[in-house]
């Protein structure tokens, strides 16, 4: 089926999620989207902030809300995923791995984040991709861990025509209409196969092997002790053992 999408644009904003949540609150249609160049209180997952000077694309989209709870933090921060990834594949001819759940990493770093929020009885679904933004303009704790498709605006396509893209690959691939997303999901992993921390309110919590990711996208683990742990809650993260 297809969406109308109804673009908003800001210079800044506090977090493109808690604008369109208020829309939302107000009546705002699905197919309700909300860029803007800067944010002064950009939210990340698991409470943390998402820093987002100049250079970035900060949007958010209204979606429809899953049936099953579980979809929402899952499935469709899974399948946004992917529609990042082909977006930057398409408008930059760049490959950007997904380190699960939904970090869009670009030459081993960061290079976007993924943020689902519920808002009355739809979901909005807020990204932050760093775009041209100068590797000087990350706060320093991020500069090893954090990186632009682009350091410097000279050589990217322009910012408009990659929102647009985003915006159909999003309104396309969360529609669920279109099932190659689940395959290009797991192919495009960071972390099977390598050796992973379990992480849990910020503390180390196991050690092990990430072995797959399944068709809920939940990620397995063979710990080792040899046994396997399905991770599937938001409270958990992995990281590389060496990262
Ligand atoms: C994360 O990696 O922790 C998720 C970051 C999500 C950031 C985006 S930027 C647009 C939208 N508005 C926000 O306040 N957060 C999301």
């Amino acid at each position: 089926m297809k969406t109308d999408i109804i673009f908003h644009e800001f210079e800044e904003v506090d977090s493109t999620n808690r604008v369109l949540i208020d829309m939302a609150r107000d009546g705002a249609p699905c197919g309700t989207v909300v860029w803007a160049h800067r944010q002064s209180g950009g939210r990340g997952r698991l409470g943390r902030s998402f820093s987002s000077p100049e250079g970035g694309v900060y949007i958010s989209f209204l979606l429809p809300l899953p049936k099953e709870s579980e979809s929402m933090s899952f499935t469709l921060t899974a399948m946004a995923g992917v529609a990042v990834k082909r977006t930057i594949f398409q408008v930059c001819n760049l490959n950007c791995g997904i380190k699960w759940v939904n970090d869009i990493i670009f030459n081993g770093k960061k290079v976007c984040g993924i943020l689902a929020q519920a808002a009355e009885d739809k979901v909005v679904l807020g990204i932050g991709v760093n775009y041209t933004t100068p590797q000087s303009s990350f706060p320093a704790e991020l500069r090893d861990i954090a990186c632009s498709l682009y350091d410097g605006s000279d050589a990217a396509p322009p910012m408009a025509d990659f929102v647009r893209a985003l915006a159909q690959n999003i309104y396309e691939t969360c529609a669920g209409e279109d099932e190659s997303w689940l395959e290009v999901y797991k192919s495009s992993s960071t972390i099977v196969g390598n050796e992973v921390q379990i992480i849990q309110a910020g503390k180390v919590v196991g050690n092990g092997r990430a072995i797959c990711i399944d068709d809920l996208c939940h990620l397995h683990v063979l710990g080792e002790d040899g046994k396997e742990t399905v991770l599937s809650t938001g409270e958990v993260s992995v990281r590389k053992r060496n990262d």
